[in-house]
């Protein structure tokens, strides 16, 4: 007998991102390594001069950045370009806007983010600071989904690492960088075959 093994269907996704980009670019990296079996259809930002804008031009990426004062407009006009993508999950990375109840209630359970604690230790701004202040030799990185909550969605999956004293500020986000890239392509990895 002879068996015939559906190709696996690409996960496609959208990436929201407000800054430097380097979690978005790094799972096109894995998407190009053939890493991960997906396909960015659009980078979504609030900032028009964010650096990740840049790197989805170098990776030929359509990108958008949306403004407006009144959060319901803002959100419904990303709906808008939403509504034209058929797209398994809106990823957020380095995205610095609360994620509303418009794009919640279309998108429920298909919004994750990734937050640089481990959840629910050092929710909002500034967390590594929070885990530094705290001497912390552990630092936590959490990929989750979103909610109303701030940084309160169900957890998917974290990753701890150890931290000396003598390291610098520098050295330690370099570092916490690294298990961002690598637990967020984890996350979609899994994400993608869970759901065949
Ligand atoms: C990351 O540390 C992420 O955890 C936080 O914002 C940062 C974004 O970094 N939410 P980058 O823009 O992906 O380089």
């Amino acid at each position: 007998m002879v068996r015939v093994y559906p190709l696996s269907k690409k996960l496609r996704l959208v990436v929201f991102a407000s800054g430097n980009g380097s979690n978005f670019e790094a799972i096109q990296e894995a998407i190009i390594q053939e890493e991960l079996n997906a396909e960015i259809l659009a980078l979504v930002s609030n900032k028009k001069d964010a650096y990740a804008h840049t790197r989805a031009e170098k990776h030929g990426i359509p990108s958008y950045a949306f403004f407006n004062k009144e959060k319901d407009l803002y959100e419904s006009e990303i709906l808008g370009l939403l509504e034209t993508l058929e797209f398994d999950y809106i990823v957020c990375a380095g995205y610095m806007k609360i994620i509303g109840p418009i794009l919640l209630n279309a998108y429920r359970g298909k919004i994750i983010n990734i937050h640089p604690s481990n959840l629910p230790l050092y929710k909002g701004l500034n967390a590594l600071e929070q885990a530094l202040d705290a001497g912390d030799l552990e630092i936590g990185v959490s990929v989750h989904y979103v909610d109303e909550t701030l940084d309160g969605g169900a957890i998917i999956k974290q990753v701890l690492f150890p931290i000396e004293e003598s390291y610098s500020k520098d050295k330690i986000e370099t570092i916490l960088h690294q298990h961002e890239h690598k637990l967020y392509v984890e996350v979609l990895k899994e994400l993608g075959e869970n759901r065949r």
